[in-house]
Order: C-alpha cells, then sequence, then structure tokens
C-alpha cells in the first residue's frame, strides 16, 4: 500500500507507472452480475439480509461446492462476508482466546496474523523454505507444537508465492492437528485460480478430506470482485450459531444488493467466464516466468496458482526493499517487497502480481530489464 502511494504522486507528476504490486484482478465481475447489480435500483430499498447471508446465495454457495468439488456442503454450514477478511475475523473470534498459540507459515499474507493477534493469540510463525513450496510442511507444525498451540491457519495456494502445499501433506496437517484437538483455518482464497490436475479436475478443497476444518474463500479473487466486498467462510455446524452472533454484532449482514447480485455468479456462463480468467492468468503466469529468466531474475519455486511470482533478486545486489524502490523511481515498476509478508529470510524476494493485462506486463518486464541491464 506504501508503494502504491508513491505510485500515485509519481503518477500526479505525469509518468506513467506499471502497477504490478497489489493483488487484484484487472478483469471485474462477470458481466452477468454487473447487470444483476444495475437492476437492484429498481427496487432501491434494501433491508438487512439474516447476518449469514441470503438463504439463497447460501444455497448457491453449496452448489459451487457441488459442481466444481464435487463436494455436498450444507447451506446451513456456510457465512456470507464482507470479503474474506470478515470471514477471518470472524473465525479467529469465535475461535482464539487471550494467550492462545498459532502457527502460520512465513511467508505467508500479514492480514492473517493481524486478525489472530487482535484476538490476542501469539502467533508463531515459523520460517518455510523453497523445499516445501514456502508453505508448512508435516514435520514443521509437528516440531512446533506446544502446550498453548491452539490451531493452524494456512492459505493455499499461497500469497505472497502464488505456490500450494501438496494436498496430501496438507491432509496430514490437518490430521494431526485434528489429533491435538487443534483448529485447522485453511484460506482457500485462491483455490479456484490453482492449475487443474494432469485429469482436467480443479484444485482440492480441503473439505474433501476434513469436514471440521473451516474454509475461507471470497469472491474477490476468483470472481474478479475485490471492490464489492464479499466472501464466504464454511464451518462446521457447532460453530455457525457464534458465526452468526459475531457478525450480526461487527456489521449485521454484508452489503444487501451485491448479494442478491452474487446470485448470478454461479451461472453456467459467469462459472464459465471466470474459468477462463483463470486460463488467461496461466498464459500470463507462463509470459512472465519466461521473461523473468531471461532478465536473470531466480523465481525458486514456479507458482501454481494465485497470480503472485516470489522472485529473489538477491543477484542484483539489493535486499527486496532497495529493489522496490528503485524499481518504482528508476524503471517506474510498482512491485511489492518481501519484507511485508514475514520476518524470516524474506529480505531477499520481492513479489509480483501477474494480474495485469499482457501489454502492462510486457511493458513492466520490458522496463526492468532495461533498467537492470544499465
Ligand atoms: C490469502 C488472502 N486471504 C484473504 C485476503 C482478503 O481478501 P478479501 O478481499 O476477500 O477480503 C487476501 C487478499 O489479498 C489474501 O491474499
Amino acid at each position: 500500500m506504501e508503494f502504491s502511494r508513491k505510485a500515485t504522486v509519481l503518477e500526479a507528476q505525469g509518468h506513467h507507472i506499471i502497477r504490478l504490486g497489489v493483488g487484484e484482478p484487472d478483469f471485474g465481475p462477470p458481466q452477468a452480475f454487473v447487470d444483476a447489480l444495475k437492476a437492484t435500483l429498481d427496487s432501491p430499498a434494501k433491508a438487512y439480509t439474516n447476518a449469514l447471508g441470503l438463504e439463497a446465495l447460501r444455497e448457491k454457495i453449496a452448489g459451487f461446492y457441488k459442481r466444481m468439488h464435487d463436494l455436498d456442503v450444507l447451506a446451513s454450514q456456510i457465512a456470507v462476508t464482507s470479503g474474506a477478511s470478515a470471514a477471518l475475523l470472524l473465525a479467529c473470534a469465535a475461535l482464539v482466546d487471550e494467550g492462545d498459540e498459532v502457527l502460520i507459515g512465513d511467508p505467508s499474507y500479514p492480514c492473517n496474523r493481524e486478525f489472530m493477534q487482535s484476538m490476542g493469540a501469539n502467533v508463531k510463525l515459523i520460517p518455510t523454505n523453497p523445499a516445501s513450496n514456502y508453505q508448512l510442511s508435516l514435520e514443521m507444525v509437528e516440531k512446533n507444537w506446544g502446550e498453548n498451540t491452539k490451531g493452524i491457519l494456512i492459505a493455499t495456494p499461497s500469497n505472497p508465492t502464488g505456490t500450494s502445499i501438496e494436498f496430501a501433506e496438507l491432509k496430514a496437517i490437518c490430521d494431526f492437528a485434528k489429533s491435538k484437538g487443534g483448529f485447522r483455518i485453511i484460506d482457500e482464497i485462491y483455490l479456484n485460480l490453482a492449475d487443474y490436475d494432469e485429469n482436467g479436475h480443479p484444485a482440492k478443497s480441503i473439505l474433501e478430506h476434513d469436514d471440521g476444518a473451516i474454509v475461507i474463500n471470497s469472491f474477490s479473487k476468483f470472481f474478479g470482485m475485490t471492490g464489492y466486498r464479499l466472501g464466504w467462510c464454511i464451518a462446521p455446524l457447532e460453530l455457525v450459531p457464534y458465526i452468526e452472533k459475531l457478525s450480526q454484532n461487527y456489521y449485521i449482514c454484508a452489503s444487501t444488493p451485491v448479494q442478491i447480485a452474487a446470485l448470478e455468479c454461479f451461472s453456467d456462463a459467469a462459472i464459465k467466464e471466470c474459468e477462463g480468467r483463470r486460463e488467461i492468468l496461466l498464459k500470463r503466469r507462463e509470459f512472465v516466468l519466461k521473461r523473468l529468466e531471461e532478465i536473470g531474475l531466480a523465481v525458486p519455486v514456479k507458482p501454481n496458482g494465485a497470480f503472485y511470482v516470489y522472485i529473489d533478486v538477491s543477484s542484483t545486489g539489493m535486499n527486496g526493499m532497495e529493489f522496490c524502490e528503485a524499481a518504482l523511481v528508476k524503471a517506474h515498476v510498482s512491485l511489492t517487497p518481501g519484507d511485508d509478508f514475514g520476518v524470516s529470510d524474506t529480505k531477499k524476494y520481492v513479489r509480483l502480481s501477474y494480474a495485469s493485462s499482457m501489454e502492462e506486463l510486457e511493458e513492466g518486464l520490458n522496463r526492468l530489464e532495461n533498467w537492470l541491464n544499465k
């Protein structure tokens, strides 16, 4: 966000900045959602919905799991929220008490640890490495699980690395945490932007194995709706009344017109439109990885989802922060320093988001190449 602000200052001075810093898809929502949102204004009076969201939308989300993952999720397990952010906040508030320890991989999405800490948790950031795809492994979780550990929070695919935990490893981690009576919050916000397997099947949700896990997801990334603030959480039934009370108290409900319009996100046409974008992102990823290799910037683990590449810039003699500062000022390309995502070994990394048009990516990478060659 700080680099984004600096980019805005440079833009105000007349410079064209290529923004590869912030993780927002450039596609916008599916057309059916836009049309439906306009139609909601024909009857502008909109009351609050139930704190857990419109019943019809909860049903549609359950249907999405059947369609994409062949999973039977009950609509009554689903809470519609103001983005994944609210889902994470509710899950943390429902599960964590002052002094509880929670295990999270480093690097990882920084807000996740903030949500936990704001509930009084002690977050134990566990350093990961390229060998574990920058994700937690069973060995790391076993080694770090202590007397006060109450659970784990994992995002897969991950922000900032775009890499995933092997499903077998994730299953083993969840089994272990469960055997210790610990909670498993799995942030699957990028799951539907992960590569399909060799048989053309979407990446698996943890719910396929662990129906006691709390799954977080959102309309922000797969449906391209960051600013509309809509997401959801799937929880075991016994937890739902707590989530309901918390959401009633925190923010009453997610936006009513956005919920009504979001019903259209689940039409056949809308889902196909969004799946098509996953393929576009894949092409962009291949292009970015090829260009980075040509430029001589190392990507130790190739991403397999989301829209991020985690680049090791140590060969340039700069750390991630210096690289981002210089790339912005000298090449007018905005990136995000690894520092933002953790404390162990993150200094040498930079995150590039390829959720931008091919033209922008070409221009941005040409600029980086010219600047580094100089
Ligand atoms: C891993 C992860 N979880 C949650 C969020 C929050 O998403 P939302 O816009 O749905 O609140 C983000 C946003 O970038 C993210 O990267």
